[in-house]
């Protein structure tokens, strides 16, 4: 009989980590749910509590901590409550986890997904601004841990299906000529300008085909979200950015592909469901079921496909071109970004308003190298600061 693995979710209460638990309670035989975590939000996590009996949960407040763990104690749960960042590092690298999940979004996942790393645990990685901000010194943990890393977005998930088992000695010594990452467009492709410049929140957060987080939502509708995942694939790739390629493809059925120099093109398809990701990197090497529908190709029926246009969507043109610059670059690209999406959110900038303001918080921050992690946070919090005041002076 094989062994329970015992997971910690980051983020727990989250798009990813409801998925994420959907797919353990599926496999009870295999899976434990041992750390639970969340920002602030105490009733699903006392609700996954119930379901789930986790050793640990944590959240990032003492006073959630303590109406969590009050009330835990009043139903006779045995779950141990934690709280703050600390705590969130700790149950990344507990000796009895072998699996994390890191579903936190922004940059708030960034230290425990390292520390995952440094353990050398196995890391299901969702949190893509991990890599966006810090690519190098990531990869460098994960190998000098010995973890294993598996990635959860849907694209990355459907490459690393398709790559040759020799892809880490470089792409070229596998065969393979370009990465062709599927974007659905969002809900703004065929918007004009005009259009774009009056869109709001609520249509925005309206995806046609992914239910996400609010802040993924608002990245799929500006491109940031495939200008993220283009830094994302460099890293777990070896990728040059003239190797990575983004198609727009509508239907979100094909969800990533592989160009070989023979000519083959391998893609992965499937429902747009986030567990079939989950799953297969919960199960890896082996399948386990997901409880993702089987493809209805003849529901499907075509599929299309449109290069994408970096004039409407410019967040996408930024993120290559901070790829390109490379250091501390894609650090105060992911900070502009985060700000900006919270403000359009609370109605204070306009929807073309965040490419603006990522825009020249990248022509005002200097960019450095990254030499250790402190380095990044402080570059983050420069990034924020100068993107804070484009908006008061904007409001
Ligand atoms: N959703 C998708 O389909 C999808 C697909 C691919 C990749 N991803 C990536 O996966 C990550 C999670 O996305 P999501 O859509 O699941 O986000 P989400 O629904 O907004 O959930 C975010 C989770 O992180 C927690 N959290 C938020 N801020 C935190 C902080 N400062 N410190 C600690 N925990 C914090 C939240 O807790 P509370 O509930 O208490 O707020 C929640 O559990 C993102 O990086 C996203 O880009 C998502």
């Amino acid at each position: 009989m094989t062994k329970i693995q015992n997971i910690t979710i980051l983020g727990s209460t989250g798009t990813i980590g409801v998925n994420t638990l959907d797919v353990i309670a599926r496999h009870p035989q295999r899976f434990r749910a041992y750390a639970l975590t969340a920002n602030s939000r105490i009733e699903p996590l006392l609700e996954q509590c119930r379901q789930f009996n986790p050793v640990y949960a944590v959240v990032l407040n003492a006073d959630a901590a303590e109406t969590l763990r009050g009330q835990l104690r009043r139903e006779g749960l045995a779950t141990e409550v934690l709280c703050g960042p600390d705590a969130l590092e700790l149950v990344s690298s507990l000796p009895e986890v072998d699996a994390v999940m890191a579903a936190i979004v922004g940059a708030a996942g960034l230290r425990p997904a390292l520390a995952a790393a440094r353990a050398g645990k196995r890391v299901l990685l969702a949190n893509k601004e991990t890599l966006v901000m810090s690519g190098r010194l990531f990869m460098d943990a994960v190998r000098t841990g010995g973890a294993t890393l598996l990635p959860i977005d849907s694209e990355h998930n459907a490459i690393f299906q398709v790559m040759p088992a020799n892809a880490p000695d470089g792409l070229e010594a596998a065969g393979v000529s370009k990465i062709l990452l599927t974007a659905s467009g969002g809900p703004f492709r065929k918007a004009t300008m005009d259009e774009l410049s009056q869109v709001t929140p609520a249509q925005a957060l309206n995806h046609p085909n992914w239910v996400m987080g609010p802040k993924i939502t608002i990245d799929s509708a500006t491109l940031m979200n495939k200008g993220l995942e283009v830094i994302e694939a460099h890293w777990l790739f070896a990728a040059t950015p003239s190797k990575i390629e983004v198609v727009i493809h509508p239907q979100s059925v094909i969800h990533s592909m592989v160009e070989y120099m023979d000519g083959s093109v391998l893609a992965q398809l499937g429902n747009p469901d986030m567990r079939t990701p989950i799953a297969y990197a919960l199960g890896y090497p082996e399948r386990i079921s997901s409880g993702v529908g089987a493809l209805d190709l003849f529901k499907i029926a075509r599929l299309d496909f449109e290069a994408p246009d970096t004039v409407r969507f410019p967040c996408l043109r930024l993120a290559f071109e901070a790829l390109q610059r490379g250091d501390t670059a894609p650090a105060i690209l992911n900070a502009a970004n985060e700000v900006a999406v919270q403000a359009f959110l609370a109605d204070k900038i306009a929807f073309m308003d965040i490419p603006r303001l990522i825009e020249d918080t990248l022509c005002s921050v200097s960019v450095g190298e990254v030499l250790q992690l402190e380095d990044l946070i402080a570059v983050d919090q420069e990034a924020r600061q100068v993107a804070m005041s484009w908006i008061e002076a904007c409001v």
